[in-house]
């Protein structure tokens, strides 16, 4: 019998969909409260990655009509003039959120820097009240990616509730958060990682997988179960499978999960690129803004 293909779930779609609500947003606030959310993005060093990364966030905030500042540091700024920058942001009136990309240079205590951060500011969501209030079930600044994950998810399946999901990758930045967004969505929860005994077999037991491991294609067809929703985090750099382009050195993205397998088998599956990548950056919008209202005194 032909086999379904999964229907891709368009983050180039729904993220467009959710800049162009944050737009107005912002658009609403500046003419009904004279309040331009403003976001500041620091970035320390030259990883290739980041830079795109940083420029694509500059560059929609700006898109989105607020305030956007981008400090490009050199690589060898040292953890004083980080933690002066951010005391400076954390007192500008005109900034709301404050973005420290990720990975920093290996000198700079990377925990300090975000423990540096206002909370209120904390448009990534790592600060430890952030994390703590996510996990209590107090209102949050979440994480961008889980966030955006989240946002998918649900404009895809609609009630979340009684699903089985993992999560394969604990990391602060997404596996965890994700874990709890999915738990408040009276997910049943698992959180499976490199030490986890018989993978496949866990993750072919969810009805929503979540893939945040940073390797490339580790998650192959028979890992899932029919229908699922499989959500790809992962965005590896590997060579072409073309040997030509490959002896050439080009490069391509492909994420955690082997996309034309998973396609065989799953209900949905988000592309990558196009995928999960670009709600990262309409999320941190909406979070800007979030805070900006917060922090103004408006409801949020
Ligand atoms: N590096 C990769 N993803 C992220 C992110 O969501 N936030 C920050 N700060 N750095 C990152």
């Amino acid at each position: 019998m032909p086999q379904t293909q999964a229907q891709i779930i368009d983050g180039k779609l729904h993220a467009e969909r959710l800049r162009a609500e944050v737009a107005a947003e912002v658009a609403r606030l500046k003419t009904k409260h004279g309040l331009q959310p403003g976001l500041a993005v620091v970035l320390v060093g030259e990883d290739p990655a980041s830079q795109i990364y940083v420029r694509s966030k500059g560059e929609h905030s700006l898109g989105a009509g607020m305030h956007s500042v981008t400090h490009r540091l050199a690589d060898d700024t040292g953890q004083d003039a980080l933690l002066k920058l951010i005391a400076d942001l954390n007192a500008d009136p005109r900034i709301h959120g404050i973005l420290v990309q990720l990975p920093l240079p290996k000198h700079l205590d990377e925990k300090a820097v975000i423990a540096a951060i206002d909370p209120d500011k904390d448009v990534d969501g790592l600060h430890v009240v952030n994390a703590g209030r996510l996990v209590a079930g107090l209102p949050a600044l979440v994480p961008c990616t889980p966030m955006g994950c989240m946002i998918l998810l649900r404009e895809t399946l609609g009630d979340l509730s009684g699903k089985r999901a993992v999560v394969v990758g604990r990391s602060v930045l997404v596996g965890k958060p994700m874990a709890q967004l999915l738990l408040a969505a009276d997910c049943t929860v698992t959180v499976a990682h490199s030490r986890t005994t018989d993978l496949p077999a866990v993750c072919r037991e969810a009805d929503i997988l979540v893939a945040a491991v940073g390797r490339p294609r580790m998650i192959r067809g028979d890992w899932i179960k029919p229908g699922a929703a499989v959500i790809d985090v992962g965005i590896n750099r590997v060579p072409f499978d073309d040997p030509e382009k490959a002896a050439q050195g080009k490069t391509k993205v492909v994420g955690d999960v082997h996309f034309k397998e998973a396609s065989d088998v799953a209900g949905w599956i988000t592309p990558v690129p196009g995928g999960v990548g670009l709600m990262t950056v309409a999320v941190l919008l909406q979070n800007t803004v979030t805070a900006a209202k917060r922090l103004a005194g408006l409801e949020a």
